[in-house]
């Protein structure tokens, strides 16, 4: 399994474990954190979550053979796709989320963050969001939440050019809430949702929904939009080429396709 999970005093850790592939997510990894979602909504035992990687890397995203190899077929597969679960639980989640990034986050693994409540961020952390890079489109709402947070020139220029930005950038648009010492970071933030586990459930539940309650409906709207044309263009020659020329460890050419 490459995906780890445990509860201790009211926490659920969600931790990315598989290493050797730089911790990039596949379809039964996406299953497995969506099902530990799905159970902790209704577990009293769990009264906040941490998602974590590992000190050398948060994770690479999505798994690159699953786009190559496995794109959804339907809109009906989409919509059952693990991916599309663990989207679905995290953005819905009632319980307070705090991520813990260390090293690269790329693509879900810096979406992903749009969506938690507290982000804390090693002093080395690399995001980025190399969406267009792959002949792809943003996700997880990101093309409407970060926008809305950065402001649209700097989303833009994160969204457009997908270039990595560091933790101390990550926080000035307002991705992060704060950036800690690496060697402290997954101490720190385990701490930090400790205080949330002990604090009282219900009103942690009722500030989270007043906060995000009147965006949840566009938030959607944009998530099924996106997900519509991200299958359009994972299809697409572009992104075969971008993920064939990953594997083959060369820059790819786009200069074929108009
Ligand atoms: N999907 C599948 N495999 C991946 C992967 C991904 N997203 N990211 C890394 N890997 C694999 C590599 O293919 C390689 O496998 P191998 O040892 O069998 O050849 C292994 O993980 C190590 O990756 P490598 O690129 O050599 O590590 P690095 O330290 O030089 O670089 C990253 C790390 C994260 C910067 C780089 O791997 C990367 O850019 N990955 C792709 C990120 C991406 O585009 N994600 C999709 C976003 S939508």
């Amino acid at each position: 399994m490459s995906i780890l999970t445990r509860i201790e005093q009211g926490v659920l850790t969600i931790e990315f474990d598989r290493l050797d592939k730089k911790n990039a997510i596949t379809a039964a990894m996406y299953q497995q954190m969506a099902d530990a979602l799905r159970a902790a909504a209704t577990d009293d035992a769990v009264r906040a979550i941490v998602i974590r990687g590992k000190d050398e890397i948060f994770t690479a995203g999505n798994d690159l053979e699953d786009f190559l190899k496995r794109p959804p077929s339907s809109e009906e597969d989409a919509a059952k796709a693990p991916v599309f679960q663990f989207l679905h639980e995290i953005s819905h989640a009632a319980k307070p989320l705090v991520a813990a990034v260390s090293g690269p986050a790329v693509g879900i693994g810096t979406t992903l963050l749009l969506h938690c409540d507290l982000v804390y961020a090693a002093e080395g952390a690399r995001f980025s969001l190399p969406f267009v890079q792959l002949g792809l489109c943003p996700e997880a709402a990101s093309s409407l939440l970060l926008p809305r947070l950065a402001g649209y020139q700097r989303a833009a220029e994160k969204l457009l050019l997908g270039e990595p930005f560091s933790a101390q950038e990550a926080q000035q648009i307002g991705l992060v809430t704060r950036v800690v010492a690496g060697a402290e970071l997954h101490d720190f933030a385990l701490a930090q949702a400790r205080k949330l586990a002990a604090l009282p459930a219900s009103s942690l539940r009722e500030t989270k929904r007043l906060m995000k309650g009147a965006d949840t409906a566009q938030m959607e709207t944009q998530m099924a939009q996106e997900g519509a044309v991200f299958r359009r263009l994972l299809q697409s020659p572009e992104a075969k080429e971008a993920f064939t020329a990953f594997f083959e460890k060369r820059k790819p050419d786009f200069s074929r396709f108009n």
